[in-house]
């Protein structure tokens, strides 16, 4: 028997015009779900509304930057008028856009520094807007809906930098940390109106994500950078953006309807190292000594 997982349903995808949030758009719609993507990439975002159409139910784009209430607002009235309602939503836009487009004014050549001591009000605002606040109106919007039809499904990506970070940014991990309260307390407040509110926490995942954080990285190095980083989780790859899409639509489908509150790692092992019988503690063992 072929039984769809989402039938009928509408789920709008923030940042789903690339990187985890557009493989699950294609997920979705073969799954059943007609999407909406609300991204700040017209081009990108109309691609994929375009791909995922052809696999199933109807994909539009809506343009939509988070970071402004009035456009998130305006986006789920589009939603609303084109679909009748919102069954779904998958907060996905977000990253760590460098210092250096934001501080005011950059210096030619000079990198900002990274460091809580350089930490700029201008940049945390955006990281803050971008990473929380935009969810939060998100989901403040959205709730109204799912509340009436006692029906709902909410997934908010964060990002195993919270507690594990490759490197210091207060400002996106800071952000990123609000997500778990965010989830928390929507999944307290929300479940006796029968709406499942998970976050999933990736590793190292394979998109565009990258690119800015990459930016002093020559293009043809970056692919291997990343094959790189995947070495270090148990795995033993860097994660695909369908690793996440799947894990989406098995937080948003009836196969989870029991889970509600909680906080996915998803990082092909990681927070556990890598097993290497080479160092540590196995050395060790074999050689019946300390290591050197
Ligand atoms: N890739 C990773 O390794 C990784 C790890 C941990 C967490 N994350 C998080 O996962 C989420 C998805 O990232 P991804 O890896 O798919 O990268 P991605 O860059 O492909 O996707 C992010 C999407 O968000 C959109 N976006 C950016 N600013 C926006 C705005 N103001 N309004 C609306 N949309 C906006 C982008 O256009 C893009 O389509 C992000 O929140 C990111 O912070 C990524």
């Amino acid at each position: 028997m072929n039984r769809l997982l989402l039938p009928d349903k509408v789920a709008i995808i923030n940042g789903g015009a690339t990187g985890m949030g557009r493989a699950t758009a294609l997920i979705f719609a073969e799954e059943g779900c007609n999407c909406v993507i609300a991204d700040v990439k017209e081009e990108e975002g109309k691609k994929t509304a375009a791909e995922a159409s052809k696999k199933g139910k109807e994909c539009i784009f809506v343009k939509c930057d988070i970071t402004d209430v009035k456009q998130i607002e305006a986006c789920v009235d589009q939603t609303v008028k084109k679909f009748g309602t919102v069954h779904i939503l998958i907060g996905s836009a977000g990253g760590s856009v460098p210092r250096d487009r934001v501080l005011n004014p950059p210096k030619e050549g000079v990198r900002p520094r990274m460091g809580v001591e350089n930490t700029q009000e201008a940049y945390f605002d955006l990281m803050t807007d971008l990473n929380y606040k935009g969810h939060v109106f998100f989901c403040k919007e959205v709730v109204p809906y799912m509340k009436k039809q006692k029906y709902g499904k909410i997934v908010l990506i964060s990002s195993m930098g919270v507690y594990n970070p490759p490197g210091p940014s207060v400002e996106y991990h800071g952000a990123k940390a609000a997500i778990i309260g965010l989830v928390y307390n929507l999944a307290y407040e929300l479940g006796p109106s029968n709406i499942n509110v998970n976050g999933i926490l990736p590793g190292p995942i394979k998109s565009p994500f990258w690119d800015p954080v990459l930016s002093m990285v020559p293009d043809s190095e970056r692919g291997k950078m990343l094959d790189q980083m995947g070495q270090f989780t148990p795995i033993g790859r860097i994660g695909l953006p369908e690793d996440i899409g799947y894990t989406v639509m098995f937080l948003c489908s009836e196969l989870s309807s029991y889970i509600t509150g909680q906080m996915l790692n998803v990082g092909g092992g990681i927070p556990l190292g890598r097993f290497d019988p080479e160092r540590g503690f196995m050395r060790m063992v074999r050689e019946g000594r300390p290591p050197r």
